[in-house]
């Protein structure tokens, strides 16, 4: 006997019930169509955003260059009253509201395989001083930024690289290397160098650079608090104040 009939491979209409498939396209298009208009929405605000940038800086590159060869010049190959000098003079010149005259208030840094320490004197959302060195040496990668570097060299040499050019780029003190926003450059810090660090362009999204090494890396977590907790309390200080 035969197990199986022919009708009941062909009992099978099914009574679910299919929308029709115009219907589920035009949802499927309605929600891609408000992704992409968000997408160019957003786009635009940071166009914008980005054109009128300027207006938010307090500090200016030859004012900084002008103050680090003034340092210099008062008390040379003494980096400790070379800060002390330079951040009493911004203290002087923009206030304590903007300035953060903890001097003994260093972290270590660690971003793009080289590492120092730093001490951050200014920090908002558009801008950025800290003193940034080490007296071993260190070497790595600049990182690509949405900010414009000046880096002012207070003691020891900066040497950069970046091809086509095959020679090596040498900062002394009281010189300033000037990574455009977008730039990068391998870059060593010669043994006993530290330099004023001023960063103008859109810092929020340098952060996770900074944060990188930490935790894919040295995983010194303690630092990685400190780090943030300073650099938001600067940034925050600052938005209080209507400094964006
Ligand atoms: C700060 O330094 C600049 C540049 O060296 C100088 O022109 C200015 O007078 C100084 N300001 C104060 C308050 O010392």
């Amino acid at each position: 006997m035969q197990s199986k009939s022919p009708a009941k491979r062909t009992v099978s209409p099914s009574n679910e019930q299919h929308p029709p498939l115009e219907a589920s396209q035009s949802k499927k298009l309605t929600r891609w169509a408000t992704w992409a208009s968000l997408v160019v929405v957003f786009a635009l605000v940071c166009r914008v955003l980005d054109t009128i940038k300027d207006r938010w800086y307090i500090m200016d590159p030859p004012f900084l260059h002008e103050l680090a060869k003034d340092a210099i010049a008062t008390y040379p190959g003494d980096t400790t009253n070379v800060i002390n000098h330079i951040v009493t003079n911004l203290t002087a010149t923009y206030g304590t509201k903007h300035i953060n005259t903890r001097q003994e208030e260093w972290v270590f840094n660690n971003a793009g395989g080289a590492m120092g320490a730093m001490y951050v004197i200014h920090a908002s959302i558009t801008e950025y001083l800290i003193i940034f060195g080490t007296p071993l040496g260190t070497e790595g990668h600049t990182g690509r930024h949405t900010a414009d570097n000046y880096f002012h060299i207070l003691e020891g040499e900066e040497w950069a690289y970046a091809p086509p050019s095959l020679k090596k780029e040498v900062y002394g003190p009281g010189s300033v290397h000037h990574l455009h926003r977008g730039q990068v450059k391998q870059y060593k810090m010669h043994e006993n160098c530290f330099a004023l660090e001023y960063c103008r362009g859109w810092i929020p999204p340098m952060l996770p650079f900074g944060f990188a090494d930490c935790l894919t890396s040295t995983f010194d977590i303690p630092t990685l608090w400190r780090t943030t907790y300073i650099t938001a309390r600067e940034m925050i200080r600052n938005l209080l104040v209507g400094k964006i």
